[in-house]
């Protein structure tokens, strides 16, 4: 009964209320809280969290979430618990560490447990197929949360932010920023394996292309992608090789070798005032870090997305010129809404549908806010995803 009533409040749309409960501290303290229980475990996919088990036994929703090294997905994880934990579900957090067999398993051992939901935030699109695939076959609802698995007719539902919109928001701030003509563009990409760097490069690609073409800017490091200039819609081989040249595989590391060896390779005239297209906040850092320590860039302005606290605090001092805030609290308790509904064997409300090679994949998908220097306190202090405490220099 409890249950029910949970499902029925949650699609009464009163989710803000609910989650209002679990603001701020949640997002920005569990991430902390976890980052050192993360350090504490030994075994790559050990669990972050087991609820008590219910009157029913085992597990009821599994999730599975790409790696602990990202603020972004220990966010999602501080959600998921306090959402599903309050509710009374019983819940498992598995993280994969970067790895598709580690996926594999994780999602075979919530099988095991008894699990009626798998919410996946996949490593690899393709290659986590077969482990939903497992899933479909011992009867579990598969929810797709945030990437999209492809290839495969074994994923029942979606939720996602509107990452075109994010790819779109990271031009247009490049766009509306940069200064005079050719200016020299930096172009990073995310990881080939998800399918959402395609779409975040889409997005921009769509406003910075005709703003290549008419001379503002002038790509720096990537001929393929200044190969691609004036060539209409770009098929996702043609996106697959840009992707060749400027990948960041969604990895710090990577990010900043690849930026170096770019700031090697470049001329004087690639240098002086740029814009930098970087696709996530973690790489977004790597990449500014990289840039403010060359003597030849005088000035960039460079974009992000994920709005992690440590970001947030790089747009305040000035060393992130944006980042693209994902309301992780929304999405989990949408995912959460969905698989309460399944659960009760109720009506999934879904808001559109995304092909994922195979098939049209029900969605539901979430706006996202830009934020800059100007709007951090109405965004995300206000909202209560972060307290004031947790920056210094906030005016
Ligand atoms: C997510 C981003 C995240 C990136 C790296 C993407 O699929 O949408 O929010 O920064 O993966 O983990």
């Amino acid at each position: 009964m409890k249950k029910r009533l949970l499902s029925l409040f949650l699609t009464m749309g009163l989710t803000a209320s609910l989650l209002a409960g679990c603001g701020s501290n949640d997002a920005g303290n569990a991430g902390d809280s976890n980052t050192d229980a993360a350090k504490e475990e030994t075994a790559e996919n050990a669990d972050s969290s087991e609820a008590e088990s219910s009157d029913e036994g085992g597990i009821q929703v599994g999730i599975v979430l790409p790696t602990k090294d990202e603020p972004r997905w220990l966010q999602d994880q501080a959600q998921f618990e306090a959402i599903l934990g309050d509710a009374g579900f019983t819940n498992q957090v598995l993280f994969s560490q970067g790895s598709s067999a580690t996926e594999k398993t994780n999602v075979e051992t919530l099988i095991s447990k008894g699990i009626k939901v798998l919410i996946i935030c996949p490593q690899d699109a393709t290659a986590a197929a077969a482990a939903v695939e497992e899933a479909k076959a011992a009867g579990v609802t598969v929810i797709s949360y945030d990437r999209l698995i492809t290839d495969t007719e074994a994923v029942d539902y979606y939720t996602t932010f509107d990452s075109f919109s994010v790819g779109v928001a990271q031009g247009q701030y490049l766009i509306d920023n940069a200064k005079g003509t050719g200016v020299p563009l930096y172009i990073y990409t995310g990881a080939a394996t998800d399918n959402n760097a395609f779409i975040f490069f889409e997005g921009a690609w769509s406003v910075l292309e005709p703003k290549v073409k008419d001379g503002t800017f002038v790509i720096a490091n990537s001929e393929k992608a200044a190969g691609f200039v004036g060539a209409g819609e770009l098929s996702r081989d043609d996106e697959g090789e840009i992707l060749g040249q400027t990948t960041t595989n969604w990895d710090f590391d990577t990010a900043k070798k690849l930026a170096e060896a770019n700031l090697t390779a470049a001329s004087a005239e690639q240098k002086g005032d740029v814009a930098i297209l970087a696709p996530n906040d973690g790489t977004a850092r790597a990449i500014a870090d990289t840039f403010a320590a060359d003597a030849d860039i005088k000035s960039y302005i460079i974009t992000g997305q994920d709005s992690e606290q440590a970001s947030v605090q790089y747009v305040i001092d000035g060393k992130q010129s944006m980042t693209v805030f994902k309301d992780t609290r929304t999405l989990a308790a949408d995912s959460v809404a969905m698989a309460l509904a399944v659960l009760n064997g109720e009506e999934v409300e879904t808001t559109t549908t995304y092909n994922n090679g195979k098939i049209d994949v029900p969605a539901k998908q979430t706006d996202i806010v830009v934020v800059t220097k100007d709007n951090v306190q109405s965004a995300l202090i206000d909202s209560e995803y972060y307290s004031a405490s947790d920056f210094t220099g906030l005016e």
